[in-house]
């Protein structure tokens, strides 16, 4: 068994590090099934790191959070040679001479922590705010590039590894075909796709998805001498990683712009996405010497390429609907390959836009896909003598659902909020929220059934629903149509803040439908408070005011409102909290936070009794660090101020 562990691990290596299988896959499989039969012979022989554990393991039910080995930092970036030269020229002058630069292709995938011990894979840690991310690591396990054990005779004794886990574009589009023929939304591109294949509560699934590994920095390595970058990616080759491709040192800034415009040349030809190249002091203790400025280190910056464009012709142009009711005019393209991706459809954004860039039916056009932003058509490309259609102009009722449509500035919207099968989806979603019902059982997939199946016109639909109308549904069965028919009945009684919240009311969320309810404590107060009532709320103001009550006075969205306040028993109105789960706490928020706009956060920290401050000191009590944090991350890491993920953040509010 041990000499078949090797022997897969072995090849495993050769096929998915170096790229160079040398067996069939016919005797590969042999060799894995053979050690499969002999350990479940033998199960007591079965080692955690052997090559048949790639598989998954029981599904999670959270993902845990880890504190990194070494923060992981980011990049300076930019698009402009200037500001390479720049770069180039301020590390020229602070370490005098000459000074390598190491170069590399910047890899667009998801950023990943990998830590070993005495050699053996013990964790892996998503990038997070760079001080704390998620353990991924059972799924990172399935990942046949990453080494489960490191090769070479002494590892050290601990050693974290920065890497970047990619899906590669030929199996990007395989995998997206799959998706679109079992009837689910396909990833709008790679990094998506391999971001959400490494945090997926059930390995298993990750184990089905093609993922890799490239490492490229050696964040730490016990009694292992690392002083430059070079010596870091030979170690890490050596200790079985897969490592960039291509990378060169430099010292010119001549050479630096020719990798960029050579590696940029090559882009479309590589299997892998990436998005630039990244420069860097190869001499660590120089980079040390560097420092950092109040987001990156000062020795190291990305030279990103230009966001790719390409030309094709517009087939149709038809409107999609989204949950808010906004209606967005799409491009029906010619499919045209953008760096890999197959593009078919790109927004036109609304009507203004449309109009502005005077694209029809029929033009041929400039589309650009920038990273994970949906395709957009930049402009129309001239061709004179070619006869146009006449120009698109928007429905004027929605095409989901008939209702006249009404315009809003540059958007046209369909404004029947709860009866347009195109909203009511989304809405139903928000409805059974965590902030909001909290019906557990009613996410994306059950909601978008109940509204094609016709089960639930509206919210109060949900209360009628009955169980063996569920248990008909795909992926529903007796116990499962029980629980959601339970879980919505429990919920006919709700406080009335979290009632008002799922409504959905535009500029509404969890914090000021809080509010109205503690200030106005019943339903009917609420939807009959005039403008100046609504104002009188503390932190509404005369523009929060006129969206309430536009949306509360449309007559068929207060029908709506009305006919699900009528199915619920109790809409209680808890007295005003004082001593608030934050009370008396200073705060200070940075970097991106996922679930609120920072302007959100401080009011509901602020709601809570908290003080939030702009920045870090000893008398700060709290530091919640979102994605990209910088400074403030790293004076609090200094202070030893108590750093909290924006999880953490949720927990203190009693959400998580
Ligand atoms: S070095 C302190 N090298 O790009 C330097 N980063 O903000 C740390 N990335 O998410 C990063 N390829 O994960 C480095 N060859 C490469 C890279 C790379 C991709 C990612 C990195 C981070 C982003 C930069």
């Amino acid at each position: 068994m041990a000499e078949l562990r090797l022997a897969v691990e072995e090849h495993n290596y050769r096929y998915h590090v170096l790229d160079k299988p040398t067996v069939s896959d016919a005797e590969f499989d042999r060799l894995f099934r053979r050690l499969q039969e002999l350990e479940e012979r033998y199960p007591a022989l079965r080692t955690p790191d052997s090559p048949t554990q790639r598989v998954g393991s029981e599904p999670l039910s959270t993902l845990p959070n880890f504190d990194h080995v070494v923060p992981m930092r980011s990049l300076d970036s930019s698009q402009e040679p200037a500001d390479v030269k720049r770069f180039h020229e301020r590390i020229m002058k602070a370490l005098g001479g000459d000074p390598e630069f190491i170069l590399e292709p910047k890899l667009d995938g998801a950023s990943l922590e990998l830590v070993y011990e005495d050699g053996h894979l013990v964790r892996a840690v998503t990038r997070g705010n760079g001080v704390t991310g998620e353990g991924v690591t059972e799924n990172v396990r399935t990942i046949p590039s990453v080494p489960l054990k490191l090769r070479g005779t002494t590892p050290p004794a601990l050693l974290s590894v920065r890497g970047e886990v990619m899906m590669f574009l030929s199996a990007f589009e395989e995998l997206n075909q799959r998706l679109v023929e079992r009837g689910e939304e396909p990833f709008v591109n790679p990094r998506n796709a391999a971001a959400g294949a490494i945090r997926q509560l059930d390995s298993r699934i990750t184990a089905e998805r093609p993922l890799h590994l490239i490492a490229y920095d050696v964040l730490h390595a016990e009694g292992v001498a690392v002083e430059t970058d070079r010596q870091g990616l030979k170690w890490l080759a050596e200790w079985g990683f897969r490592v960039p491709d291509r990378v060169e040192t430099a010292s010119s800034l001549d050479e630096i712009l020719d990798y960029h415009r050579r590696y940029e040349a090559d882009r479309d030809t590589l299997d892998y996405e990436i998005d630039g190249v990244v420069i860097k002091v190869d001499d660590l203790d120089a980079r040390e010497q560097l420092g950092s400025t109040s987001h990156h280190p000062r020795g190291a910056m990305a030279f990103k390429f230009e966001p790719r464009k390409e030309i094709t012709r517009i087939d149709r142009i038809v409107v999609s609907v989204g949950r808010t009711g906004a209606m967005t005019p799409v491009a029906l393209l010619r499919p045209v390959e953008v760096g890999g991706v197959t593009v078919s459809r790109a927004t036109l954004h609304n009507r203004e836009e449309l109009a502005r860039k005077d694209v029809r039916e029929g033009d041929l056009v400039r589309i650009q896909r920038a990273g994970d932003v949906i395709p957009q058509v930049l402009e129309r490309v001239p061709e004179p003598g070619h006869k146009r259609h006449a120009a698109y102009a928007l429905p004027a009722a929605c095409p989901a659902c008939g209702t006249p449509v009404v315009l809003k500035g540059p958007f046209t919207l369909c404004p029947n909020r709860f009866g347009c099968p195109a909203q009511l989806k989304g809405r139903l979603v928000h409805f059974g929220s965590r902030g909001a019902l909290d019906i557990e059982g009613l996410g994306e997939e059950t909601a978008k059934l109940l509204v094609e199946r016709e089960l639930v016109h509206d919210l109060a639909g949900l209360f009628h629903l009955q169980a063996q109308q569920l248990e008909a549904l795909p992926g529903f069965a007796e116990k499962s149509a029980n629980n959601l028919v339970d879980a919505i009945q429990a919920r006919r009684s709700t406080e009335l803040a979290r009632f008002v919240h799922g409504l959905g009311i535009p500029e509404v969320g969890a914090t000021v439908a809080r509010d109205l309810a503690g200030h106005f404590r019943t339903l009917d107060a609420i939807l009959d408070a005039t403008p100046e009532a609504l104002e009188a709320v503390p932190g509404i103001g005369p523009k929060m005011s006129e969206a309430i009550r536009t949306f509360l006075d449309e007559p068929r969205t207060r029908r709506a409102i009305d006919r699900v306040a009528s199915e619920m028993r109790t809409l209680t109105a808890p007295a005003a909290v004082k001593g608030g789960a934050l009370s008396g706490k200073k705060i200070v928020f940075t970097g991106g936070l996922e679930r609120f706009s920072r302007e959100e956060a401080k009011e509901r920290a602020e709601a809570e009794g908290a003080k939030v401050v702009s920045s870090v000191s000893k008398a700060t009590d709290y530091v919640v660090a979102g994605s990209d944090a910088g400074s403030k991350l790293d004076k609090a890491t200094e202070l030893g101020v108590r750093v909290l993920t924006e999880e953490d953040f949720l927990t203190l509010l009693g959400e998580a």
